[in-house]
C-alpha cells in the first residue's frame, strides 16, 4: 500500500535515530525528574516503566504498523484503512495535540536558550538555592526574554523542517543523539560522588506506594506517551518514511529501552544534586533549571559543562519538536498539496502565537486561569493526560482489533522463535491490555471512577 514516491529514511541507524530522537528530549530530562519528583520519586518510576513497556510499546508497534503499511499522514492514513468511518478523527486528535504541545514546549526550550547564553557571558556559579531559585524566576516571569527565546526557538525549528526528512531531520539526529548519551554518562558519575547521593538514588529507586493516587498513576501513565512520543500519529508519520526492511519491534523496543535509560540517567543526575544543594524534589517545572546551574557551578570548568549541557539539551528539543511538526506538515503537503516551505511556515506560526501565550503564562498571564491552571499548565495536562492516552487508545484499539491481522503479523513481521513468541505477547497488549487499562487509568485519574 505505501506509496513509491515517498520519502524515506536512508539508513537503519537513521531510523533508530529519528526515532530516538524524536523520543529523547525535554520529556526525560526535564519532565520526568519533575514528575518523578512530584510525585513521589521510586513508586513513580516503576509505574512509568510499567507503562512504558507494558502499554507503550504496543502502542508504538501500533503506530508503527500503521504508518508503514498506508505509507501516509496520520490523516489519510486512517481515512485509507477505514474510509468513510469516523477513525479519521484520530487524526485531528494528532494534529490539535501536536500544536499543543509544541506551544509550550517551545517555550522551556526557550528556557534552555537562555541558560547557553548565560553560560557563555554571564556564568556566575551561584550554588545557594533560593539564589537560584530566585534568579530562574526574574527571567521567567519577565515579559521579553521568554517570549524572544521561544519565538527564536521555532524558527530554528523552521530552518530544519523547511530542508525536508532526509536532509534535516536525519542527518542532526545521527550526530546529536549519541553525543547527547556520552554526555549525561559523564554528568551522572559526577554526581554519584555527591555528598547527599545516597538520598536522592533511593528517593529515585525506593518505591513508596503509599504517596500514590489515583493522579500520579494517571500522570505516570501519560509521562510514558508523551516521553514515547505516542499517541498523536507522530510515529506514524515517521514510519510512513520506514523501508520494508526496518524491524518494527526491534525499534520499538529499543526506542522504549534508549527512552527509559536516559529519563533514569536525568534522575540519577537530578536528584542526588537535589538534596546535597537542599533543594524540594517537588518544585515543578522549574526543578531542572534551578539544579542544574548548582551542579555546574560545583565542578571545575563549570561554564563550559554547562554550556555543553545546555547545548545538548536544546538540541534534542529540536529534533522532538521537529518530529511534532512533522505530524501537521506531513498532512497539508499529502492532502492539501500544499508547498514543504507553505505548510512549514502555517505550522510554525500558529506556534509562535500559542508559544507567546504560553511564555507569558509565568510573567503578566500568570493570573489567567483555567480549570485552576495557567496556560502553560492546561495545555500540558490537556494533551498529555487528555490527548495522548485517548489517542493511544484509539490507535491500539484500531490496530489490534479493526486492521487486517495479516497485515498486522506481517509487517511486525517476526522470524526467530523468541520473536513469535514476543509478537503474540505484544497483540495480546495491544488488543486486551493497553485499551481498558488506558481507560481504567484515565477515569479514575480525572475522579470520575
Ligand atoms: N517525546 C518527546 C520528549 O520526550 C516529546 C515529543 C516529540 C512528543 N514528539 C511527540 C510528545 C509527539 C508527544 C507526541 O521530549
Amino acid at each position: 500500500m505505501q506509496q513509491n514516491n515517498r520519502a524515506q529514511f536512508a539508513t537503519r541507524l537513521g531510523v533508530v535515530a529519528v526515532t530516538v530522537g524524536s523520543a529523547v528530549g525535554l520529556g526525560n530530562i526535564w519532565r520526568f525528574p519533575y514528575e518523578a519528583g512530584v510525585n513521589g520519586g521510586g513508586a513513580f518510576l516503576l509505574l512509568n516503566l510499567f507503562f512504558v513497556f507494558v502499554i507503550g510499546v504496543p502502542v508504538m508497534c501500533a503506530e508503527f504498523v500503521i504508518g508503514r503499511h498506508t505509507g501516509s499522514n496520520v490523516r489519510s492514513a486512517f481515512r485509507r484503512l477505514a474510509p468513510g468511518s469516523a477513525w479519521s478523527l484520530v487524526g485531528y486528535i494528532g494534529i490539535t495535540a501536536s500544536i499543543l504541545i509544541l506551544s509550550f514546549y517551545s517555550v522551556v526550550a526557550g528556557w534552555t536558550m537562555e541558560y547557553i547564553y548565560r553560560s557563555l557571558t554571564d556564568f556566575c556559579g551561584i550554588r545557594s538555592a533560593t539564589a537560584l531559585h530566585d534568579r530562574f524566576d526574574t527571567f521567567a516571569s519577565s515579559n521579553w526574554r521568554p517570549v524572544m527565546w521561544t519565538l527564536l526557538f521555532l524558527l530554528c525549528n523552521y530552518a530544519i523542517l523547511a530542508r525536508g526528512v532526509e536532509k534535516g531531520i536525519e542527518k542532526v539526529s545521527n550526530i546529536l543523539m549519541p553525543l547527547l548519551f556520552i554526555i549525561l554518562i559523564a554528568f551522572c558519575i559526577n554526581s554519584l560522588f555527591m555528598p547527599d547521593a545516597g538520598k536522592g538514588l533511593s528517593f529515585l529507586f525506593r518505591p513508596d506506594f503509599s504517596q500514590l493516587t489515583p493522579k500520579s498513576v494517571l500522570s505516570a501513565m501519560g509521562q510514558a506517551f508523551f516521553s514515547l512520543s505516542l499517541g498523536l500519529g507522530c510515529l506514524i508519520t515517521y514510519a510512513s518514511y520506514f523501508s520494508r526492511r526496518t524491524p518494527l519491534m526491534k525499534t520499538a523496543f529499543l526506542t522504549a529501552s534508549l527512552d527509559s535509560f536516559v529519563a533514569i540517567m536525568a534522575g540519577v543526575i537530578i536528584f542526588p544534586a537535589v538534596f546535597t544543594y537542599g533543594k524540594e524534589p517537588a518544585a515543578g517545572p522549574k526543578l531542572v533549571f534551578e539544579v542544574l546551574p548548582a551542579i555546574f557551578a560545583e565542578m571545575p570548568l563549570g561554564a563550559l559543562w554547562s554550556t555543553l549541557f545546555f547545548l545538548l539539551l536544546f538540541l534534542a528539543s529540536l529534533t522532538s519538536t521537529i518530529s511534532m511538526s512533522e505530524i501537521s506538515i506531513a498532512c497539508m503537503c499529502d492532502d492539501l498539496g500544499m508547498k514543504r516551505r507553505n505548510a512549514t511556515r502555517l505550522n510554525i506560526g500558529i506556534a509562535m502565537a500559542f508559544g507567546t501565550l504560553c511564555a507569558l503564562s509565568f510573567g503578566c498571564l500568570g493570573g489567567v486561569r483555567v480549570f485552576g491552571m495557567t496556560l502553560f499548565n492546561l495545555f500540558d495536562y490537556v494533551s498529555s493526560n487528555v490527548l495522548l492516552p485517548l489517542g493511544g487508545m484509539l490507535i491500539s484499539i484500531f490496530a489490534g482489533w479493526r486492521l487486517n491481522h495479516a497485515v498486522l503479523k506481517g509487517e511486525l513481521d517476526a522470524t526467530s522463535r523468541g520473536g513469535r513468541i514476543f509478537l503474540r505477547i505484544l497483540i495480546f497488549c495491544m488488543r486486551y491490555v493497553a485499551p481498558p487499562c488506558i481507560l481504567i487509568v484515565f477515569l479514575a485519574g480525572i475522579g470520575v471512577l
